[in-house]
Formats: C-alpha cells, structure tokens, sequence
C-alpha cells in the first residue's frame, strides 16, 4: 500500500520544557512519521520557549531539539499554527495565548489556573478568531475527561462529578496511609517525581484540585465556573490519627473534588473526606486520578488513570495537537464553549452531606445523651455512634446522616459548647455513600 499524500507541514511552537513539555517535544519527534500520517500533514515542531535556554533538560539537551530552545516566546507564536502551552502560570501564558489566536493559531494548554481564572476570555478569542482551544492535559492528566464530559456526554445531564483530580494529594495520603510516613516529608518525594505544581502548595492546599473542578463543572453545567466560586480545604490539616481511625471505620482519606447540581443551582467544592472502602474512588491508589461522574441517562461512569507526571500528561496533550491539526487540514472545529445554562452558583454552605465528628468525651453515664440531643436540636440525624476508651477520657464517633453543610456546621459548634465534651479531635466529611 502506498503512503498517503500529506498536505503542507504545520508549524507547532512549544511554550515550556520543563516536566510536560520535555516529554512533548520527544513525543512529536519520535512519533513524527505516525503523526503526520494521522493528521495528513507533517507537525514541525519550530520552536521551544524557556526562562533560561543553558538549563540542562532530558531528552533535549545533546539532541537536535536544543537548537529549537529560545527566550523569545512572543515572535514564536507569531509564526505557528498550534500553539502548545505547557509553561503555567496566568502570565505570560494568558498574553501569549491570546496573541497566538489573534495571529491564528490554535492552541493546546495543559494550564488549568489559567483556565479557572480565565479561560472565557480565551474561548471568547478563540471563538471569534475560527481557531481552537483544547486542554484535555488540563484535568486529570492522561486520563479522558475533558472530551467525555464536553462531547461524549453532550446528550445526557450531568449530575454530580466526584473526583480524586490531584496526583500529589493522593500520592501523598496514600503513602501517609500504608507506610505512616510524615506529610511534609512525601510531599518532598512528589515533586521529586514530578507530580507536583512548580510551588506544591497549590496542590495541598487544594487549589489545583479547585482549578479541575471549576473547569469540569463550567463543562458539565453548561455554567461559568471560575476558581472563586469554588469551596476550598486543602490537606494541611489532617492527621496521621484521622487516617489511622479512617481504617478503623472501614474508610479512606481522598481530597476529593465535588460538583453537583442541585435544585437550587449548582455547588463546587474541593476538601478531603472519608469515602468507604467499598467506593470505586477508594481503590485509587498512588498519583492515579479518577473521575466518577453520576449522569441522569448513563448512570455512573468512573474514568481512571495517570493524573500527573510528563509523558501521561504528553500524551493528553498530543491527543489535542492531532485534533487542532486535524481541523487545519480537513476543515472543521473543535467544541465552543457552552454556558448557555447559567444556573445560580451556590457556596458550599447549601451542600448536602455527611459528616464523622470525633469528640473526646468525659467518661461518665448520661454523655451520649447529650451529644445526641445537641445534634438533633439542629435538625440533623446520627446514623451511626462508635465510642472507644482513650485513657481518661472516651473517644466518641458520630456519623450523621446527609444535612445541608450550614447545619452541620453549627451543630459541631454548638458540641464544642456540651459540658461534658473535652474537645471536639476532627470533622471530617463522608462521601461516596
Ligand atoms: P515545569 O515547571 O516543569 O516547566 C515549566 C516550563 O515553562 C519550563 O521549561 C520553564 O522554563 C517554562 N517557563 C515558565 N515560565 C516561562 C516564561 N515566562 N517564559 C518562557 N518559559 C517559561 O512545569 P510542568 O511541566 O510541570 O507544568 C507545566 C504546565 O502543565 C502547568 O500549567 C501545569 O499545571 C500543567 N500540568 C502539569 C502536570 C504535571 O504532572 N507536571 C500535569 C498536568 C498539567 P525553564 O525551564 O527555562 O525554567
Ligand atoms: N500537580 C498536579 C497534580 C499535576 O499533582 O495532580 C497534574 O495536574
């Protein structure tokens, strides 16, 4: 059989070489003949910008891909007709975008801050200019998400998105669960593997989570969501004893990332919770992500992989360069964006769930008594009470059952004030049931 005939080349300029964008740059070289062959046009890769050309890089330095390093990332995406954005940061990443599509170019970025801070404007642009926008990178990794939820799922209604969507949160809470090592110490070994954002804390303190979840809800609800609208806990907070009693209670710690829709509009939220053992989510082991998406038609629907590291986010990310090239050479375009719905945004004060309060208690009769008439004074019902000896005092364990988030919060307040409860250890929230 004869090879097809390939259209023009396309010229791609990179912006960014670091983790994601190291592994990109060899991808489209090594894989430059199959991917010619399935865009129907050779993908020259013209340009990579970087902070600093003499920095030394796997998998460039020493090849033919170092002479393509430059500081001069404004003329580069002058000249390109996908641009591939893999620098992070809101600027220059947002400017250079910007220019990219005004030049008409289409454009790939892995950069969920920009996205959840920003992304309208660059839809917005993007739309006007005929070109595309594509950031499947952007949540989840390697996982196929974005597509699903935009595409796949275009003819269902999403209801609820529950999801472990940051690599380094769960690597780090899984190895604080299996091997009880210390928090600060695993979060070192993340970014050593390149799981973590360039400063780690956006990953504990949940706001990379913040920034998938936004995207994802912005996507499912056909609804603005940006990163403010979303309720963030990052896992700062927890304990090496919060995860030991999450086992004892047949359950696991995940920073979870919620979005649903509710009656009254929808609520984001990102924080950790127990979810129990039995769950799909709990399985999710390492730096894996998944998604779990309830959908009126479909059901439920889990999508599982690698959330972070270079090559399974290279990978999501080429999977869009071929469909923006594919658009140049065939014609056509991808999605636009949909927020046609705008339903209300809610705080994360009219969520519904449930929460597990541990409270050291004195040890005397009458205790659970008035724990339980605390709670019931607030409208909310236990579904279940464990209660262990911890020397002196007694260690009690109240599962609620579902409440709006607002009235389980005044109810852990008004059993701080109980008399006979020395103090109130943890309130942690249980998904997933
Ligand atoms: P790195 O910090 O490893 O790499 C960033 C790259 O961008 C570096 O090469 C840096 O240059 C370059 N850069 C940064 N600022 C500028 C600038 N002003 N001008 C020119 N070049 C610049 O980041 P990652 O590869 O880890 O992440 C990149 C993006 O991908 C981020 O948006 C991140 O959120 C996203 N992402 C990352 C994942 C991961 O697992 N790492 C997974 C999914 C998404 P220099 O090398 O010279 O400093
Ligand atoms: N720092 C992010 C994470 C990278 O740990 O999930 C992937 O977006």
């Amino acid at each position: 059989m004869s090879a097809p005939s390939l259209g023009p080349a396309l010229r791609v300029a990179l912006l960014g070489c670091g983790v994601v964008g190291s592994e990109v740059a060899t991808l489209l070289t090594t894989h430059r003949d199959e991917l010619a062959s399935r865009v129907g046009a050779p993908l020259d890769l013209v340009g990579i910008a970087v902070r600093e050309v003499s920095r030394p890089r796997a998998g460039v330095t020493g090849t033919a891909l170092e002479a393509l390093l430059t500081q001069d990332a404004d003329s580069l995406v002058r000249e390109a007709d996908i641009v591939i954005e893999v620098m992070g940061g809101i600027e220059p990443a947002r400017e250079l975008l910007l220019a990219a599509i005004a030049s008409g170019a289409s454009v790939v970025t892995a950069n969920k801050a920009l996205l959840a801070q920003d992304g309208p404007t660059l839809y917005a642009a993007a739309d006007e200019a005929g070109v595309d926008v594509y950031f499947e990178a952007a949540v989840a990794g390697a996982i196929p998400i974005i597509r699903p939820v935009r595409e796949s799922l275009a003819g269902d209604q999403v209801e609820r998105i529950l999801g472990i969507v940051n690599g380094t949160t769960n690597y780090v809470l899984d190895r604080m669960a299996s091997e009880g090592l210390d928090l600060d110490e695993v979060v070192a070994e993340a970014q050593r593997l390149g799981y973590a954002e360039a400063d780690p804390s956006a990953d504990v303190d949940g706001h990379d989570a913040a920034a998938k979840a936004a995207i994802l809800a912005s996507l499912a609800f056909h609804t603005r969501v940006s990163l403010e609208d979303v309720a963030v806990e990052g896992i700062m907070g927890l304990t090496a004893d919060d995860i030991a009693w999450a086992s004892r209670t047949g359950q696991v710690v995940k920073l979870l990332a919620i979005a649903e829709r509710t009656t009254d509009g929808v609520v984001v939220r990102v924080h950790p919770a127990l979810v129990p053992e039995t769950h799909p989510l709990a399985g999710v082991r390492g730096a894996f992500n998944a998604v779990f998406v309830e959908a009126s038609a479909a059901g439920e629907l889990m999508f599982y992989g690698r959330g972070a590291g270079g090559a399974p986010t290279a990978s999501a990310v080429l999977g869009d360069v071929v469909s923006a090239a594919r658009h140049r050479v065939l014609g056509g375009k991808g999605p636009i964006e949909s927020s046609y719905a705008q339903l209300p945004v809610l705080p994360a004060s009219q969520a519904l769930t449930r929460v597990q309060i541990r409270i050291d208690v004195q040890d005397r009769p009458g205790v659970l008594a008035k724990v339980a008439a605390v709670v019931a004074e607030h409208g909310v019902s236990i579904e279940a009470v464990r209660q262990a000896p911890v020397g002196e005092v007694a260690h009690l364990v109240v599962t609620t059952h579902a409440a709006r988030q607002d009235a389980l919060d005044k109810t852990v307040e008004a059993i701080r004030g109980i008399d006979v409860v020395d103090r109130v250890v943890s309130v942690l929230r249980v998904e997933g049931i």
